[in-house]
């Protein structure tokens, strides 16, 4: 019996996306959906470095939203449109609109870009602001291509 249990929880470890496959989503549509997850986490404490003046994390952050603009159109390949079962909110014209989808990506990696170099003045004025142009990056997008 106790090795029973054994095997199993080596098996769950093994295979992590057996333990999140309640929402339905898998593969690409999942991974998509675990970097915009984090993309909010990274959002949040941007926001509160914000109040922290802490100029390193906020950098650090944009970093890694910037490497995730970069390579977020390998994210949304054809045949990953949303369906019943995936629960994906992708809208249809990221693949009937695709200079459309790709000018909301590189807003974002504008945006991101920017607020990296902004970040490095130290400036919590510019900052802001600066914060406030990717985090229009983000909405803009939303509206236009997410259900
Ligand atoms: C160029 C377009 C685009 C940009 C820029 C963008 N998103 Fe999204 N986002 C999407 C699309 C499309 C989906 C739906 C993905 C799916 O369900 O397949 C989505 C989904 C999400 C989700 C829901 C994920 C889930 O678990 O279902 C969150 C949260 C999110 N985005 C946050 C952000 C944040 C924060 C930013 C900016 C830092 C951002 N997004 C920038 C297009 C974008």
């Amino acid at each position: 019996m106790y090795k029973c249990k054994f095997i199993l929880i080596l098996f769950l470890i093994s295979f992590p996306f057996f333990s999140y496959s309640n929402d339905g989503a898998t593969g690409i549509v999942k991974e998509r959906m675990d970097k915009f997850q984090e993309s909010k986490n990274l959002m949040r404490t941007i926001n509160k470095s914000l109040s922290d003046n802490n100029f390193d994390i906020i950098r650090q952050s944009a970093e890694k939203l910037n490497k995730w603009a970069i390579e977020m159109h390998k994210y949304f390949p054809k045949g990953s449109e949303a369906n019943i079962s995936n629960k994906s909110q992708a809208g249809d014209n990221i693949w009937s609109d695709p200079d459309g989808f790709k000018k909301a990506v590189k807003k974002f990696e504008i945006t991101s870009a920017t607020l990296i170099k902004i970040s490095q003045n130290k400036n919590i004025d510019d900052t802001v602001s600066s914060f406030r142009e990717l985090a229009a990056s983000c909405k803009g997008c939303h509206k236009q291509f997410r259900n």
